[in-house]
C-alpha cells in the first residue's frame, strides 16, 4: 500500500467562508482522502487556519478584538464548520503555532545561508494621516495588469497577478482611507527568486500530468517580466512570525513579521509536527524528509486558482533554497471559482450561502455531493437553487434513495428483515456485475486522476446501474410465480446497499454509514471483485429498514432560500 500525504490551502482566519472556498480546496482534498484511506492506503490529510498577516488583523480590529483571542475564537468556528462538512482531517493545526513559527524561522536561516535572502532598503508607503507603513493589505488601489479598481497590495483579486502596493495606481489606506500617502525608507528581507527561475522552469516542465489550469498560471508567472522578481518577505506588523529571533542571521529588524504568505505554507509541514505534538501521531519526517522515508509518499496540493503562483513559485522557492532534503509536491491539483446565481458570492453584500447558513439548512451530504459533483475544474461553475433542487431530489432522493428504500420494504414485506436464501444468480445479475466491474474500475481511473466531477458521474452511473437491474429483474413481479428466484434477485440488491455504501463514503460519508448500518455490516472493504462484493451479506443476515436516506427539496423551500441569500446591497 502507497503512502499519500494530502493538504488543503489554509484558510484565512478572518471570518466564515463561502461555499466556494470548501469546493476550491477542502471539500475535493476531503474527498480523496477519504478515497485513498478506502482503498486501504496510508493517508496524512492536513489543513490548518491562516492566521498571520493584514487580513487577521483587520478583521480582529473590526471585532473589535485583540488579534490573538480572535484567531483563537475564530479557529473553534472554523473547526466546528470543518467537523459538520465532515472534513476528515487527521489534524487542523493553526500557522500560528510555536512549530511554525520555529520553522518559518528555521527556514528563513537557511535561506539566508544559502544566499537567497538579501537585506533592500526600500521606499515604503507611509500613511501620513494613520502614523504608520502601511504594508499590503492595507493599500488598495487600481490593478497596473488589468485596471480593476479594487487590488490589494499583495494580489489582484481579478487577475491573480501578485502585486506590491507601491504598484498600485492611485492607492489609499485600507485603515483610514486616506490618500495622502507617502514613500518612506525602510528595511526589509527579500527572498531572491530570481535565482531560481531555472530550477523552477525544470521542474514545473517535468510535471506533465499536472492539470493544465496549474501549469498555465505557473507558466504565465514564470515567463512574465517580474513573476519571478524577488520580493520582500517581511512586513511592519505585529502580529505574525518575529524576524529579530534569536540566532537570526541579521539585526535591527525589531518590530518586523514575516510575511504571511512565507509563513503560511510551511504550516503545512507544522501542522504535521503540531500532529504529533497532539499525540495522534509518532513521526512527522518519514512524511515531509526525503531522507527519512518521505521519497516514498505522493504528496497532492488542493487549491483555488489564486493560490497557484504561491505553490509553483514561491513555496518551492522556499522549499529548494532551504538546501535541505524536505518532500516536494508531487501534484497540484487547482480549481475555478464557484458562482452564486447569476454573480459572485460576497461576504459584504450578504450574497450567496455561507457555510455555517448551509449547514443550518441541509445536511452535509446534500452540500457535499452537489459541490463535488459540480466542481469548478474545467471552467468556473454556478450555484443556482433550481440546479441544487435538481440534483437532490433526482441524484440523491429518486436514484440512491429510492433504491435503498425499495428495497429493503419490499423485502420486510415478503420475506421479513433477513437477507433471503435461495435461487442463483442468472443472466441479469451477470450483466449486472459485468456492468458495475466496469463502472467501478472507471471510477477508481478518476478518482486516482483526481477528476472530480468524473467520478461524481461515474458514481451516480453505478447507482443506475442499481435501480436499472432491479427495474428488470422486477423482483415484485417475479415473487409471484418463482419466489426463490425473487428471493435471489433480493439478496443481490440488498448486497448492493452495502457496496454502494463503500464506494459512496467519499462523497456522502453520512448517509454512506446509514446504508451500512442499516445491512447491520462494518465491512468496508473496497469491492476489488464485484462478485465476491454481492456476496458478503449471506442468507439469514438480517437488517433494518431505514428512514428516509435523502428528502427531496420543495419548490416553497427553493423560493425561500433564494430570496433569502440573495444579498441585501449591490
Ligand atoms: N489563506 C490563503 C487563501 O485562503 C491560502 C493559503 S495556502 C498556504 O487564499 F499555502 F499558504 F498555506
Ligand atoms: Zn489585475
Amino acid at each position: 500500500m502507497a503512502r499519500h500525504l494530502i493538504t488543503s490551502a489554509i484558510p484565512y482566519i478572518n471570518g466564515i467562508k463561502h461555499l466556494g472556498n470548501l469546493v476550491g480546496s477542502q471539500l475535493p482534498a476531503d474527498l480523496y482522502a477519504r478515497y485513498l484511506r478506502g482503498r486501504g492506503h496510508e493517508v496524512l490529510f492536513l489543513c490548518a487556519t491562516d492566521e498571520h498577516g493584514t487580513p487577521a488583523e483587520l478583521a480582529a480590529a473590526k471585532a473589535g478584538k485583540p488579534v490573538d483571542e480572535f484567531c483563537r475564537e475564530m479557529y473553534e468556528v472554523q473547526a466546528k464548520i470543518a467537523e459538520g462538512f465532515r472534513l476528515s482531517f487527521d489534524h487542523f493545526g493553526r500557522s500560528s503555532s510555536l512549530q511554525n513559527r520555529h520553522l518559518t524561522q528555521h527556514f528563513a536561516s537557511q535561506l539566508a545561508k544559502n544566499g537567497m535572502i538579501s537585506e533592500v532598503t526600500e521606499q515604503q508607503m507611509y500613511s501620513v494621516a494613520d502614523g504608520r507603513f502601511l504594508p499590503d493589505r492595507y493599500v488598495e488601489g487600481t490593478c497596473p495588469n488589468c485596471g480593476y479598481d479594487n487590488a490589494r497590495g499583495d494580489q489582484c483579486d481579478n487577475c491573480t497577478k501578485q502585486l506590491d502596493p507601491a504598484d498600485l495606481i492611485n492607492p489609499r489606506s485600507v485603515i483610514s482611507g486616506s490618500t495622502e500617502l507617502e514613500m518612506r525608507e525602510t528595511r526589509h528581507l527579500h527572498l531572491r527568486q530570481s535565482q531560481m527561475k531555472e530550477k523552477l522552469a525544470d521542474w514545473i516542465d517535468s510535471k506533465k500530468d499536472w492539470p493544465i489550469l496549474t501549469t498555465s498560471i505557473a507558466k504565465k508567472w514564470l515567463n512574465d517580466g517580474d513573476g519571478l522578481a524577488d520580493r520582500g518577505i517581511t512586513r511592519d506588523l505585529a502580529w505574525g512570525v518575529p524576524v529579530q529571533y534569536e540566532g537570526a542571521p541579521w539585526s535591527g529588524m525589531e518590530g518586523k513579521v514575516f510575511y504571511v504568505w512565507f509563513d503560511a505554507p510551511i504550516e503545512y509541514i507544522a501542522c504535521s509536527q503540531e500532529w504529533v505534538d497532539a499525540g495522534k501521531g509518532a513521526d512527522w519526517e518519514r512524511w515531509w524528509r526525503t531522507d527519512k522515508g518521505a521519497e516514498d509518499v505522493t504528496y497532492t496540493q488542493f487549491m483555488g486558482k489564486d493560490n497557484v503562483p504561491f505553490h509553483t513559485l514561491s513555496f518551492p522557492s522556499t522549499i529548494f533554497g532551504s538546501g535541505e532534503p524536505w518532500k516536494l509536491v508531487d501534484y497540484i491539483k487547482s480549481f475555478n471559482y464557484l458562482n452564486y446565481d447569476g454573480g459572485q458570492f460576497s461576504t459584504s453584500r450578504g450574497r450567496g450561502v455561507f457555510q455555517d447558513q448551509a449547514l443550518s439548512l441541509l445536511p452535509a451530504d446534500y452540500w457535499r455531493w452537489w459541490l463535488l459533483s459540480h466542481a469548478p475544474e474545467s471552467s468556473d461553475a454556478e450555484f443556482t437553487w433550481e440546479n441544487f433542487q435538481v440534483s437532490v431530489n433526482k441524484d440523491l432522493a429518486d436514484v440512491l434513495g429510492n433504491l435503498v428504500s425499495r428495497v429493503t420494504k419490499f423485502c420486510r414485506a415478503k420475506f421479513g428483515e433477513v437477507v433471503p436464501e435461495g435461487g442463483v444468480f442468472g443472466p441479469q445479475e451477470e450483466k449486472l456485475i459485468a456492468e458495475l466491474e466496469t463502472r467501478i474500475r472507471a471510477y477508481e481511473g478518476f478518482m486516482d486522476a483526481r477528476e472530480v466531477r468524473k467520478s461524481a458521474a461515474e458514481l451516480r452511473a453505478i447507482w443506475v446501474a442499481g435501480n436499472e437491474y432491479l427495474q428488470s429483474s422486477a423482483p415484485w413481479t417475479v415473487f409471484k410465480t418463482d419466489p426463490v428466484q425473487a428471493a435471489a434477485q433480493t439478496r443481490v440488491a440488498l448486497n448492493l446497499i452495502r457496496l454502494y455504501a463503500v464506494l459512496s463514503r467519499p462523497f456522502i460519508p453520512d448517509a454512506a454509514a446509514s446504508m451500512m448500518a442499516s445491512v447491520q455490516s462494518g465491512d468496508w472493504s473496497w469491492p476489488e471483485d464485484v462478485a465476491a462484493a454481492l456476496n458478503v451479506l449471506p442468507a439469514g443476515h438480517g437488517f433494518t429498514t431505514p428512514e428516509v436516506l435523502f428528502r427531496k427539496i420543495t419548490d416553497e423551500e427553493r423560493v425561500d432560500w433564494q430570496a433569502r441569500f440573495a444579498g441585501t446591497r449591490d
